[in-house]
């Protein structure tokens, strides 16, 4: 593997491998922690983050390496240098770069430019090591994943977007119910059914969100109001009113559902404090198995696989 942008990019074997790897190195950590001596990792932050920087920092701490901070106004990427030449730069001094954007075609171009691997650590359409970190989540609860019904409720960007692509790969279920307009992007609807074409997996997407959680194992939210989007908040918090994740919504769900949200949450808004705080919620072992999967990624591109 020679970088992460999506998980589209992952055979359904690595998929596993990587969701393997990921419990391997959350079971036993101690064997890990030398296998990225001297390794160095940049982690170019175009916008904020808790979880993404944490784990990917404390990650490589414990796999013996180091990484590098950059944010937004450090290297003011496209704007001091272009992409290609801070590209240039990076490779000659560090083994692997992460990089939080807006646009998509920026890790694209970053990954292209360089020899060095880059992993996708969100743009305004993916968030792969989410999805991936997810999915661990999601076994640990639910061993069968061709099984799963999982119901994703708001908006139908990044999050959203690799969940699909990680159902795809998984062979299962996938409901998404979004306002009008706010729809998943059909062209990656259609990518992910032609990833999922033989494992069994199935999308459906509709504007109804009682029918989007019926039957559905795990039921998922995100904010309403993305990072970059934020002179929308208020036209948005109209729009998707009705897609709050709430008990009223929950009691339509399996009745084991398990609540999930990639986090930052934005209680009394996507969500209730009586759901997040429900036992159903598994919202903070989703930020643990961020660091798990982001150590499992590191080591897979660094050739490293038990
Ligand atoms: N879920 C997630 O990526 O959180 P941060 O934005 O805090 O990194
Ligand atoms: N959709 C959110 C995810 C945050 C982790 C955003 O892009 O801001």
């Amino acid at each position: 593997m020679d970088n992460f942008l999506s998980i589209h990019d992952l055979s359904i074997y690595q998929f596993h491998e990587l969701l393997d790897l990921s419990g391997q190195v959350k079971a036993q950590p101690q064997r890990f922690r030398e296998k990225l001596k001297d390794k160095v990792l940049a982690m170019i932050f175009e916008k904020p983050s808790l979880r993404t920087r944490m784990t990917f920092e404390v990650g490589m701490l414990q796999l013996g390496g180091q990484a590098v901070y950059l944010g937004p106004s450090d290297i003011q990427l496209g704007q001091r240098e272009s992409t290609y030449d801070v590209g240039k730069n990076l490779e000659r001094w560090v083994d692997m770069i992460m990089i939080r954007t807006f646009n998509h075609q920026i890790a694209v171009d970053l990954a292209e430019y360089t020899r060095t691997p880059v992993i996708n650590a969100l743009t305004d359409s993916l968030h792969p090591c989410q999805g991936m970190a997810d999915f661990l989540t999601i076994k640990e609860r639910h061993h069968n994943l061709a099984d799963l019904t999982l119901a994703y409720i708001g908006d139908g960007n990044n999050v959203c977007h690799s969940l699909i692509f990680a159902a795809a790969k998984a062979g299962s279920r996938m409901k998404v119910a979004t306002p009008p307009g706010y729809e998943p992007d059909p062209n990656i609807v259609k990518k992910a059914e032609e990833d999922g074409a033989d494992t069994g997996f199935v999308v459906e997407v509709s504007n109804d969100p009682d029918e989007a959680v019926r039957e559905a194992h795990a039921v998922y939210t995100d904010t309403w109001t993305s990072m970059g989007q934020e002179a929308e908040t208020k036209e948005r918090a109209h729009i998707f009113a009705h897609f709050q994740v709430n008990s009223d919504l929950m009691a339509k769900a399996h009745s084991k559902a398990i609540f999930m949200h990639c986090l930052p949450a934005h209680r009394g808004e996507e969500v209730t404090d009586e759901v997040i705080d429900s036992p159903q919620s598994v919202v903070f072992d989703q930020a643990e198995n961020r660091l798990h999967f982001q150590k499992a990624i590191m080591l897979l591109l660094m050739g490293i696989k038990k």
